[in-house]
């Protein structure tokens, strides 16, 4: 199992070996669902591979029924509108462009999912990351008051947040609508994780005219390599979001297909993966309180995923993501992925995944911090 030095050199990315290895990888360092979900989601992608639906184009609004449905899934607002998208990342691909200049700020976190940052910069604006780094391990809408200037456009809430696994309560929300209100911000509602949440406050309930909701099919229905999002909100917004849409030949058909089965179906399936998710949560925090220097910031986490702090243990996360990859075939994720600052402190791990890899993990880590502890 333990590659040599030389198919490591030429699998200096991890992800390149982990895909070249991955059918005996226990995948836990990209928040991917991969626990059953329901045979009619691979059906109707079958049928669409079947009936060479992929010879065409798919009409431009998405297959029918598939805009109805993610608006129904959210609860959104009757006047609300719905851009089919290639994954997540493109509808905030599309919503960054549509409405940020340059000079302008963003109040996001920090840590979080650094490509939304990374798109934010890509249009002169600025993210401004607030640390959470520390108790609540989420942003608070007084902090966020904090951050306000004359340049803040928009602000960020990815909600339950990743790495964190951290929701945010009713007042929480409400705090931030009011936030957004009182200085005529966007906000912007990343609910990639939703499904996973104890409880979720939509902010299109609060101020349903500067709300935009991103959706994500790759975590909640598995999906994450048919690429499929959306982005959802109110008419005004989205007439502008549209004219930016990078893909006016729609999404990947595939994926449409499966996606509207998926939620079609989604009230048989989500449950059962959601409870297995939380089964798995407690099995890692086991094995993490048997470490010594290790602990779970946020537990339990209201996502399929948490970040364990290593920092007692001295061991570098680079490292551990190494050890525990190479030698154990478990793919966790180093910290600072999701953080520069504090992302030394912890691993990332998600846990979607059937219940033996949880096991190999448990076997695997408390072994790899040992072997690595200064
Ligand atoms: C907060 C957040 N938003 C968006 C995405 C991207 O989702 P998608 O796979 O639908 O592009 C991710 C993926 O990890 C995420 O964590």
């Amino acid at each position: 199992m333990v590659p040599s030095p030389e198919e490591r050199r030429r699998d200096a990315d991890p992800f390149l070996y982990a895909h070249r290895h991955r059918d005996d990888i226990v995948w836990m360092s990209q928040n991917t669902n991969q626990l059953p979900t329901d045979p009619r989601i691979e059906e109707a992608i079958m049928e669409a591979v079947r009936t060479k639906e992929y010879n065409l184009y798919p009409h431009a609004r998405g297959v029918e029924g598939l805009t109805e449905a993610l608006l129904a899934d959210i609860g959104a607002p009757d006047d609300y509108r719905c851009l089919v998208t290639n994954g997540a990342i493109e509808a905030l691909y599309i919503l960054t462009r549509a409405f940020l200049s340059k000079g302008e700020e963003v109040i996001c976190t920090n840590p979080s999912f650094m490509p939304i940052h990374h798109q934010i910069r890509l249009c002169g604006a600025r993210p401004v990351e607030l640390p959470v780094y520390g108790e609540p391990y989420k942003l608070s809408p007084e902090r966020a008051a904090e951050a306000v200037t004359p340049k803040t456009k928009a602000l960020l809430l990815i909600d339950p947040l990743n790495p964190l696994g951290t929701e945010y309560t009713p007042e929480e929300v409400r705090g931030f609508c009011d936030l957004a209100e009182d200085h005529d911000l966007l906000l912007v509602h990343d609910i990639t994780y939703k499904d996973f949440a104890f409880s979720h406050t939509p902010a299109h309930d609060i101020i349903p005219e500067r709300t935009l909701d991103v959706y994500s099919f790759s975590k909640n229905a598995g999906m994450a390599g048919m690429r499929l999002g959306a982005l959802m909100g109110p008419p005004g917004l989205m007439e502008r979001a549209v004219e930016y849409n990078t893909n006016v030949l729609s999404a990947n058909i595939l994926a449409q297909r499966g996606g509207l089965a998926a939620l079609r179906t989604k009230e048989d399936w989500m449950p059962r993966v959601v409870s297995q998710a939380r089964r798995n949560q407690e099995m890692i925090r086991e094995v993490v309180e048997g470490v010594e220097g290790c602990f779970l910031p946020v537990y339990p986490s209201s996502t399929n995923m948490f970040v364990i702090d290593i920092s007692g243990t001295g061991v570098d996360p680079t490292m551990l993501q190494d050890e525990m990859l190479y030698n154990h075939h478990v793919f966790i994720r180093d910290g600072r992925y999701v953080s520069r600052e504090f992302g030394e402190n912890f691993v990332r791990v998600s846990f979607t995944i059937p219940e033996e890899g949880i096991r190999r993990f448990a076997r695997a880590f408390p072994e790899a911090v040992e072997k690595l502890r200064k």
